[in-house]
């Protein structure tokens, strides 16, 4: 049915304003003061804001990794998502060598089909490059909307692909309109640290980090920046965690190479000492990269505000402490990779950035939704508060006060990292196009009723071109 959101204050990436909003049909149908309400069900949003819901450009529900498969699938991971504020997540699609593109694909609709709660998309892993997988490539943008690909610097043997991959994938994505995502560190060299710290018999979580130093992030960061300067390209790298990957991405883009990051709230707040918690306790903070000593915060802070990072993904890949996290007591390598971060993506960059003055509102919005959408091809459907966009929205309280926890949140797991945190406001409902799915902070979506969203090509509709971007940057 119709609705009337009343007197919320609406939070654009540009602006700010009291106004109602009309809805209708799952869509934005009118913004304005005092819009008439016959037959609309009202809802009265004052002292609110309204957000664009937010997207999360980096998830990993029911990933098989390290022997276990992550614990939030696409019912509990997109109701834990709804739950913190967030509409759209885009899921990275896994791919085996040698297998047909789309059977990995439709093994990834298999498992988000009838359960997610919110729209979702797919980012697809490019493995290896070879005339087949190449010929598969435009049904994969044309057909299934897959306007994003992913490959892995690290994890040698396992997801890793080599330099010449990664180029011939720069090379394609610009021809066929895609964005290439890289997960930077080298892992080469990580592969050749950790046997080292395994036979000095140096086996706890620390020695996660400790095999991954910050220098080999900026080393991959500023190869693939190359590589895509090289293909003149396009490149967007995940979770940016220190200060040596953010210098390489900011002088890419000095050099007006296209190059986007992405940071997540785990290395805006917590450092490298989580790693040295008592009774195996660490490997709950064990991610790749890892978290960072205290010193490279300040720098992603710092890159958030001056644009040089453009968004905030969760990396969403979350293993119960009790059962899949203890695979590796005794040795670091066997801890699954990754943590519950989904749920407090929002409520964290609005607390630690807005609340306390590093970024302002709109520069809020434009991390947790806007930006995303326009990257990745959903803008202005979605990432907006305008008409005929989406009623995709959060209605944020900011003033509540709460303190995360594992026994109150909505994951499927054990554990909550920021377990103990204070942070203050929280999304107390929220609407994917149009139909509440959490309603006065209580769920009230139906799994299943989230739609697979295909996107639009890089650089196309109003997808933000580079050069925009380096106009408004300081
Ligand atoms: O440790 C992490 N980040 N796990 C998820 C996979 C990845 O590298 O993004
Ligand atoms: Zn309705
Ligand atoms: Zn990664
Ligand atoms: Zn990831």
């Amino acid at each position: 049915m119709k609705k009337v959101i009343k007197n919320g204050t609406i939070v654009t990436a540009s602006d700010e304003y009291v106004a109602d909003l009309l809805i209708e049909e799952g869509t934005i149908a009118a913004i304005g003061k005092n819009l008439p309400e016959d037959g609309a069900e009202v809802i009265d949003a004052t002292g609110l804001y309204v957000f664009p819901g937010g997207i999360d450009p980096h998830t990993h529900l029911e990933m098989p990794f390290g022997g276990t498969v992550s614990k939030d699938d696409f019912a509990t991971g997109t109701k834990a998502a709804a739950f913190g504020g967030t509409t759209t997540v885009i899921d990275f699609c896994l791919t085996n060598k040698g297998e047909p593109l789309q059977a990995a694909i439709d093994r990834w609709h298999a498992k988000s089909q009838d359960k997610a709660v919110i729209d979702y998309s797919f980012h697809l892993m490019i493995g290896e490059i070879n005339d087949q997988v190449l010929e598969q490539l435009p049904s994969v943008i044309d057909d299934e909307g897959i306007t994003s690909f992913k490959v892995f610097m690290a994890y040698k043997n396992v997801f890793q692909a080599d330099d010449e991959t990664l180029f011939r994938t720069l090379v394609a994505a610009k021809d066929l309109g895609s964005l290439v995502m890289v997960h930077a560190e080298n892992g080469d060299v990580i592969e050749y640290l950790t046997k080292q710290a395994l036979a000095n018999g140096q086996t706890d979580p620390i020695y996660h980090a400790k095999t991954r130093p910050s220098e080999i992030e900026g080393e991959a960061t500023g190869r693939a920046a190359q590589l895509t300067g090289l293909a003149d390209s396009q490149l967007y790298v995940v979770h940016v965690s220190c200060a040596e990957a953010i210098e390489k991405i900011t002088e890419a883009r000095q050099k007006g190479i296209q190059v986007y990051g992405e940071t997540c709230p785990q290395y805006l707040v917590l450092d490298e000492t989580y790693l040295e918690k008592p009774d195996f306790e660490g490997a709950k903070y064990v991610w790749s990269p890892p978290l960072r000593e205290k010193s490279h915060q300040e720098a992603l802070w710092n890159a958030l505000k001056a644009g040089h990072l453009q968004t905030l993904g969760s990396d969403q890949c979350s293993f119960d402490f009790v059962g899949q996290k203890d695979l590796g007591k005794g040795d670091f390598t066997k801890i699954p990779n990754g943590g519950p971060i989904i749920e407090d993506r929002v409520s964290i960059l609005f607390s630690e950035g807005v609340k306390k003055g590093r970024i302002s509102l709109q520069q809020f919005v434009d991390l947790t939704s806007t930006r995303a959408a326009k990257l990745f091809g959903l803008f202005p459907k979605k990432g907006t508060i305008s008409v005929g966009a989406d009623a995709d929205l959060v209605l944020f309280d900011p003033t509540i006060e709460r303190v995360i926890s594992a026994s109150t949140h909505h994951m499927a797991v054990d554990y909550n990292p920021f377990e103990g945190m204070n942070i203050t406001g929280e999304p107390v409902s929220v609407l994917s196009r149009g139909e509440f799915v959490i309603r006065e902070k209580a769920f009230v979506g139906t799994e299943g009723d989230g739609q697979y969203i295909k996107r639009q090509k890089f650089g196309t509709s109003d997808s933000l071109p580079m050069k925009t971007s380096l106009q408004v940057e300081v």
